[in-house]
């Protein structure tokens, strides 16, 4: 299965397991939020990549109400939702793939969260150099992301771990299945190599804010 596919079969159930399945949703999210205040400048113009449901694009807004959002997802049905949860939020919907072009820059912040782990390693690095050309100097890049162990054993005890803990968490069989199937479709890669490519693109005050298992909050500012 696609990751597009995936999504498109789940875009109206997607948000009900959230939590669940992200057991440090909280500190993950709010983590990747509490970046965008490292910029030190206003927040006015943000591009979200792979925006989904919204559910990034919401916390941005509720934090700098004053920002205008640009949120970028492939599956038309992601899209939608998300401008459902959006309403009163200036925000702008692009269905379009991370292999088009972004749209024109420049934006203080570009944030993601969950998405750029679909692509093959060397298109990661790609949209790298392509969102440091997009943000304005200074601007931030946040990624909040799902990301690899270092070996192949680790990251097989990583996702046991999770496993485990989300079915205590109490997900349903359905919404677990659900994530298995898009999981098929997932290209982890570790923290230090997307540190790396990160400044490979350019990028300065590289870091890894935030990391609990498979979830981690990647930045970089140009
Ligand atoms: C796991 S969801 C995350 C949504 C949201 N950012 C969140 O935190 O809940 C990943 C989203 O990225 C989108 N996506 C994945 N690969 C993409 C690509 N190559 N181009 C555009 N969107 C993509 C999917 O359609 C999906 O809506």
């Amino acid at each position: 299965m696609s990751a597009a596919d995936g999504f498109a079969a789940t875009a109206t159930t997607y948000d009900r397991a959230r939590r669940g399945l992200i057991p440090c949703f909280d500190r993950f999210y709010g983590t990747a939020i509490d970046q965008l205040d490292t910029a030190g400048r206003p927040i006015r113009r943000v591009l979200d990549l792979g925006a989904g449901t919204g559910l990034l694009a919401a916390m941005v807004a509720s934090a700098h109400p004053e920002a205008s959002l640009v949120l970028i997802d492939e599956v038309p049905d992601m899209l939608e939702q998300s401008r459902l949860r959006l309403v009163g939020v200036d925000a702008e919907y692009v269905l379009a793939s991370f292999a088009d072009d972004l749209p024109a820059g420049p934006f203080d912040a570009v944030v993601s969260a969950l998405a750029i782990h679909h692509l093959q390693d060397r298109a990661k690095q790609d949209l790298m150099c392509r969102i440091a050309n997009v943000l304005t100097p200074g601007g931030i890049f946040v990624n909040a992301e799902q990301v690899a162990a270092a070996t192949p054993d680790l990251d097989a005890h990583q996702i046991a771990c999770w496993r485990r803990t989300v079915v205590a968490s109490g997900v349903s069989a359905d919404d677990l299945a659900a994530a298995d199937r898009r999981m098929t479709a997932d290209i982890c890669a570790p923290v230090e190599a997307q540190l790396n490519w990160l400044r490979d693109a350019g990028f300065i005050d590289v870091d890894a804010p935030f990391r609990d298992g498979r979830f981690a909050v990647l930045r970089g500012r140009r």
